[in-house]
């Protein structure tokens, strides 16, 4: 049980109601809207119509007939329905600061998620092509549900769905054997692969025939002809070695790179159960299935040229997924305009009577567009992560040239947040929210920015470093005269943060949310500056030194934690 979970639980084995369970009671309390109120607030609307009494006095009842002697609490108050309960110091610092600064990065880990495997499907590139602007949410929010899985004990698997399969590959290989040349290609690149892709389409208006030797190659790739095999082979290596490169910047990897190729035989078992199942039909020479029932277009499975399309890999996949990991949950971070194919997927998996269908999760995003004047590092169509991953780089090192001129390292230090910033900035917002993309406010020291929290873990770590003490200083307990020294407004709010983040990282979870760990960062990080603008720590009275050196090192630990979780570096200067 989490320090918060134990703490409601206390609270309602002190309130007595008729007729209500102490669960429902412990479950009713919410954060009251100003941590100044107290901890927990209970509000008793809710119990008004079976009590046949108002709230209001319903939370002056619970506050006269609580008798704990107030040990626990610096006070238990009605106010407007709501019993306010505020935990006092005394009875919570000790607990807290102890598991933070014993367990370090550890803590908050749990084993809930043991033995369960959770197929994560992020990123999912495609071969041949620039990996875009569009492709940092679906990165970096998979990226750190992943993480945020394992520390709670799930098995993640990575999956990297690479678009390798279609016709246009049939276009890059004519492309290729007519414009190209492996020179070019191991000089520039995709960009190598777009440029003949794009000559291919001018082209083939005026000269039809190239669509026809593009077929013809596709059919020769898909029968497996050694030569064009090899060439699809080359542009997946690379394609691989220049998204690597941005994957490793944003600290993501995958377990599997199996994308839509590898469901390339593995198809047809799927459509015979479909058909056995009498789920298909026929319609205009195509194969279906019917979802008209459930308000949605049919599922197109096979087309009348005998093609399989996107939606009968994904159903392959499915399959395979299922056989290969008997995952607990599968989820596609995917972008919410591709909400119906997956409504589809889903449905069909669900009439084909696989139970596991409730276990397939989409979890969309919403798209990230640069501001107007923003748009310098456009290639051709697209802003490419890379440059943008470069750029904020190149800005943050400027930054840092004016704030700390001598910092050795400012190269390395720049990546961390430059790149850190990008990261923030995508996962800092309600998923499904639309967002525009500014630089300057990613990179902003004093907004709700990840170059704000790593400079405020800075800061912790020098505070830390110039009392110059070692880790059996931060031994606890505490006595109570030290304990003084944290009897103040500010450091019971961070103290009642620091110990909220287990349930923070089931909140993620269980909304597929990682802004709530960021948001959740950010409230720890004012809430230590406003503890630090108010309390001395170095020149603190001896007695109180101790303790709010210790809140600041766990500080530390979490705020560096939190980012690490989210796919952030921080840097120990800056
Ligand atoms: N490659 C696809 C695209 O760029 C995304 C694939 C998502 N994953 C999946 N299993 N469908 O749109």
């Amino acid at each position: 049980m989490s320090i918060v979970e134990e703490k409601k639980a206390y609270i309602s084995s002190l309130i007595k109601i008729d007729n209500v369970s102490n669960i429902e009671i412990q479950e009713s309390l919410i954060p009251p809207p100003d941590p100044e109120l107290g901890d927990f607030a209970l509000p008793c609307f809710k119990f008004a119509k079976l009590l046949k009494t108002s709230p209001v006095k319903i939370a002056e009842n619970i506050v006269s007939s609580i008798t704990d002697d107030h040990t626990m609490f610096d006070k238990i108050v009605a106010i407007n329905g709501y019993v306010n309960f505020k935990f006092n110091i005394r009875a919570s610092a000790n607990r807290v600061l102890s598991e933070i600064v014993t367990q370090k990065s550890t803590y908050a880990n749990s084993s809930e998620g043991m033995g369960r495997t959770i197929c994560i499907d992020y990123s999912s590139i495609n071969i041949a092509k620039l990996m875009h602007i569009g492709h940092l949410s679906t990165t970096v929010i998979g990226g750190a549900l992943y993480r945020i899985y394992k520390k709670l004990g799930y098995n993640p698997i990575g999956i990297n769905h690479l678009g390798d399969w279609g016709t246009q590959f049939g276009k890059l290989i004519v492309a290729f054997k007519l414009w190209g040349n492996i020179e070019k290609l191991t000089n520039d690149g995709v960009s190598a692969l777009t440029e003949i892709y794009v000559k291919f389409h001018a082209e083939s208006e005026t000269k039809p025939e190239l669509l026809d030797m593009a077929r013809a190659a596709f059919k020769r790739l898909e029968d497996g002809d050694p030569e064009s095999v090899q060439l699809f082979e080359l542009f997946k290596k690379i394609t691989l070695d220049e998204v690597n490169k941005v994957y490793d910047r944003l600290h993501v990897h995958f377990d599997s790179y199996n994308g839509e190729a590898f469901y390339n035989d593995k198809m047809d078992v799927v459509i015979n159960e479909l058909d056995s199942l009498n789920l298909t039909e026929i319609s205009d020479g195509a194969k279906i299935v019917d979802l008209s029932k459930y308000d949605m277009p049919p599922c197109l499975l096979v087309r009348s040229d005998g093609a399989t399309l996107y939606a009968t890999r994904d159903l392959a996949a499915a399959y395979y997924r299922k056989r290969t990991y008997d995952f607990y949950k599968c989820i596609y971070v995917v972008a919410y305009q591709q909400n119906l194919h997956f409504k589809q997927l889903f449905k069909v998996l669900e009439l084909a009577g696989k139970t596991w269908a409730k276990d397939m999760i989409h979890v969309p995003f919403g798209m990230v567009s640069l501001e107007e004047g923003a748009m310098s590092t456009r290639r051709g169509n697209v802003i490419l992560l890379m440059d943008v991953l470069s750029k904020a780089v190149e800005k943050s090192a400027e930054i840092m040239t004016v704030k700390n001129p001598a910092l050795k390292d400012k190269m390395e230090i720049a990546e961390k947040i430059g790149v850190g910033a990008i990261t923030f900035f995508a996962l800092n917002n309600n998923r499904i929210k639309d967002i525009v993309f500014s630089y300057d406010k990613a990179l902003s020291f004093d907004g709700e920015t990840g170059p704000y929290i790593q400079y405020t873990n800075v800061r912790a770590l020098s505070i830390l470093r110039n009392l110059g003490v070692s880790d059996d200083y931060f031994s606890i307990p505490f006595t109570d005269d030290e304990l003084a020294g944290l009897d103040n407004k500010e450091s019971a709010i961070l103290l009642s943060l620091l110990e909220k983040m287990p349930d923070i990282l089931t909140q993620v979870i269980e909304k597929f949310e990682p802004s709530i760990l960021s948001r959740y960062i950010i409230d720890v990080a004012k809430a230590f500056n406003r503890f630090y603008l108010e309390n001395r720590i170095m020149n603190a009275e001896t007695n109180y030194r101790r303790a709010r050196a210790t809140l600041t090192y766990a500080t530390h630990i979490i705020l560096e934690e939190g980012l690490r979780l989210l796919g952030i570096d921080a840097p120990t200067e800056m």
